[in-house]
């Protein structure tokens, strides 16, 4: 098949070198863009006079006819086409005849392609960002119902102090806000227009650029003609957005995977989303967890492979550039596999609460309040620290706990203690009584849902 820029060749192009060169399998995804970008050069061509209105107005009803075509599966995208851009400009000329052959006036496939990019991502944002949403509003409605569900908090996965099971929840509430605060950034720098920067050098054409980043939705165009077709910085930007959030989750499913094991307990996930064994009849696995955090070295791979692609490039178009759909459009296509599973299966879970609190009843966790419990006695706190180390001590010696330790010994090692002690220790004093800011309080948990919820409203609504 003759290529569109055959005129300067004097043979055919390998078949091989062809398919090589061909994008069409992974860009053909960006149609809609495509043709948007075009609808709006076509209109500006027309408005500025560099082609006749009649023949704007024929583009633009062409366009929107293989626009319409493609969606009801009237019109099949070619496998055979070099891209999607080559791929609609000559179906629509073979519509329009000389008409449609006025449509790349002023325009090249490369100011025209990092275009395609970036309507396309926008588009993908804020799918992703709703995702993330949906998301943290499941995580508010749990922590609601889990403001007083005293676990274990854990550092270095050591029993550390009691906590709530909403508080926990909502530490990944934090995060995922951060992400989509993150993702507004990236779409606020990636909403800028590329079209007219032309193949390196603008055009001599009296194009409107303002007009074209206007009619397509785009804060201005980007002021250099040569970033404009050479920069990817935005697909980096996302790809790295993307990973922290994916981060995010994978550190989520370590924990869920923790918290079914017999070990912990603390949780199980529903029959519809866990698997079983094909030898061992009594396994009930959480694989859904385990492939979102094995997903999550793919979507920082294809971070890893975008900043590596462009590390080298001199301005402006090279076609290495190319390469960046594949890695962005995985990102981008399993971090939404991702969330639209993670979400169903976290809404669906069930929490042992007393296994939670069994849990946190042992360990020790408590001796900070024991502690605690001297200082606000008068006791320096490094004397109540090492008085309290050595009651644990004596607990380990006769495997027993602070709780269950007679106030003899309590009071052997300190005349400080009194009978108010055993109240000072209990879980619930030792987490309702952590009501600061952000600490693990109910009424503590239950002030950062509402903030959260304000919040995530503000972020989707910027
Ligand atoms: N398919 C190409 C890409 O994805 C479009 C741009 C081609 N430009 C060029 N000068 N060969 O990057």
């Amino acid at each position: 098949m003759a290529m569109m820029w055959a005129g300067r060749f004097s043979k055919d192009v390998d078949s091989k070198v062809n398919a090589f060169n061909s994008s069409i399998s992974f860009d053909a995804r960006m149609y809609k863009q495509d043709i948007a970008g075009s609808i709006a050069h076509a209109t500006m061509l027309g408005e500025q006079g560099i082609i006749g209105m009649s023949d704007s107005l024929e583009l633009i009803g062409g366009l929107k006819e293989i626009l319409a075509d493609i969606e009801s599966g009237k019109l099949e995208i070619d496998p055979n086409a070099e891209d999607i851009h080559m791929f609609i400009e000559a179906e629509l000329t073979s519509r329009l005849g000389d008409v449609g052959k006025r449509l790349h006036t002023a325009r090249s496939r490369n100011d025209q392609v990092a275009l395609d990019i970036r309507l396309y991502l926008r588009d993908e944002i804020k799918e992703i960002k709703s995702l993330i949403a949906e998301l943290i509003t499941a995580l508010c409605d749990i922590a609601e119902k889990h403001s007083d569900t005293v676990m274990p908090g854990y550092t270095h996965l050591q029993r550390a102090q009691p906590i709530t099971f909403g508080q926990h929840l909502m530490a990944y509430a934090q995060m995922l806000l951060r992400d989509i605060d993150r993702l507004n950034d990236t779409e606020r720098r990636m909403n800028v227009s590329p079209l007219g920067s032309g193949a390196l050098a603008g055009t001599t054409y009296n194009i409107d650029r303002h007009r074209t980043a206007e009619l397509l939705g785009m804060s201005g165009p980007m002021a250099n003609s040569l970033d404009g077709v050479s920069d990817r910085d935005f697909c980096i930007e996302l790809a790295s957005a993307l990973s922290v959030c994916m981060m995010h989750l994978s550190r989520f499913s370590e924990e869920i995977i923790l918290w079914c094991s017999w070990e912990f307990k603390f949780i199980e996930l529903d029959d519809a989303y866990s698997t079983g064994s094909s030898i061992m009849p009594q396994k009930k696995n959480p694989d859904v967890t385990e492939l979102i955090r094995g997903k999550t070295a793919r979507v920082i791979g294809d971070n890893v492979t975008l900043l590596a692609m462009m590390k080298g490039l001199p301005l402006a178009y090279n076609k290495d550039m190319q390469e960046d759909k594949e890695a962005i459009f995985d990102a981008v296509d399993n971090i939404k596999l991702c969330l639209s599973t993670f979400i169903p299966m976290l809404k669906t879970m069930t929490v042992y609460k007393a296994n939670m609190r069994n849990a946190a009843a042992r360990g020790f966790i408590n001796a900070t309040d024991c502690a605690d419990y001297l200082v606000k006695k008068g006791m320096p706190f490094r004397t109540a620290y090492k008085i309290t180390g050595g009651l644990v001590a004596l607990c380990i010696s006769r495997d027993t706990t602070l709780g269950d330790l007679p106030l003899k010994d309590y009071k052997s090692q300190c005349e400080l203690f009194e009978d108010d002690i055993y109240k000072a220790i209990s879980l619930d004093t030792c987490v309702g009584e952590r009501k600061t800011f952000g600490g693990p309080a109910p009424e503590s948990v239950m002030a950062q849902t509402e903030l959260t919820r304000k919040r995530l409203k503000e972020l989707c609504n910027e």
